[in-house]
């Protein structure tokens, strides 16, 4: 049988990378093969390209050429990774994939769709996770949320208006893809969206069984 991918999206300071940590031990404690993996990054050579995507010092980065690294990441990532995991029947589950690169070279850099949606059939033959929780939060509450622990990488450096893009385009693909697309309200607090992702993903699980 085939495994489970899942993956966790949200715009910066949503949560999602707690929720997915949570995710994860949760399913290890019911006894699941499970892994917990990231992008940009999950691999060695990945999180070479991480660096150089998230480093403040490369402001010159052109939109394509981030494009191009965020995939190449992911390519690496979908071989070494996602598809040996997926392939032996465990669980995947990843803090950001495609819908990322939507959201935030799409609509937040503005690159053509159909440029982003040409080069993702290439390097992920059409691989999508089977649920996605996105993780919604109004963009300013997110920066805030940030600047509080101190973040600042060349993503997060960006204006408040290309995170308010990145999110409604976010809003666009969870209102075009409702049944992959879990909307979870990330003005929570964590123990509440901790519930309710546990329940939505014992239900998921369960069908899958
Ligand atoms: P992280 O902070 O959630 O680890 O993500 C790193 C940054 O990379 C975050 O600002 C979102 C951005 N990103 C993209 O712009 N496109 C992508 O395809 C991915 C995976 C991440």
């Amino acid at each position: 049988m085939n495994g489970v991918f899942i993956s966790f999206e949200g715009i910066e300071g949503s949560g999602k990378s707690t929720q997915a940590r949570l995710l994860f031990k949760h399913v290890i404690d019911n006894g699941f093969d499970v892994i917990l993996t990231e992008e940009p990054g999950g691999t060695k050579i990945g999180l070479k390209i991480r660096e150089l995507l998230l480093d403040s010092e490369n402001k010159g980065m052109i939109p394509h050429t981030e494009l191009l690294l965020y995939y190449a990441s992911r390519a690496q990532h979908i071989n070494e990774v996602i598809l040996p995991a997926i392939k032996r029947g465990a669980i995947v589950i990843t803090d950001r994939f495609t819908d990322s690169t939507v959201a935030y070279q799409g609509y937040g850099r503005g690159i053509d769709l159909k440029l982003i949606f040409s080069i993702d059939r290439l390097i992920t033959a059409g691989l999508r996770p089977d649920i996605t929780f996105l993780l919604d939060l109004d963009a300013e509450t997110g920066l805030k949320r940030n600047i509080g622990v101190n973040k600042t990488d060349r993503l997060e450096l960006e204006d408040l208006e290309f995170h308010k893009r990145v999110r409604k385009g976010y809003i666009k693909l969870a209102t075009k893809e409702p049944e992959r697309i879990k909307l979870i309200d990330a003005s929570k607090g964590v123990e509440e969206m901790q519930n309710k992702i546990a329940l939505i993903a014992k239900d998921f699980l369960n069908k899958w069984l």
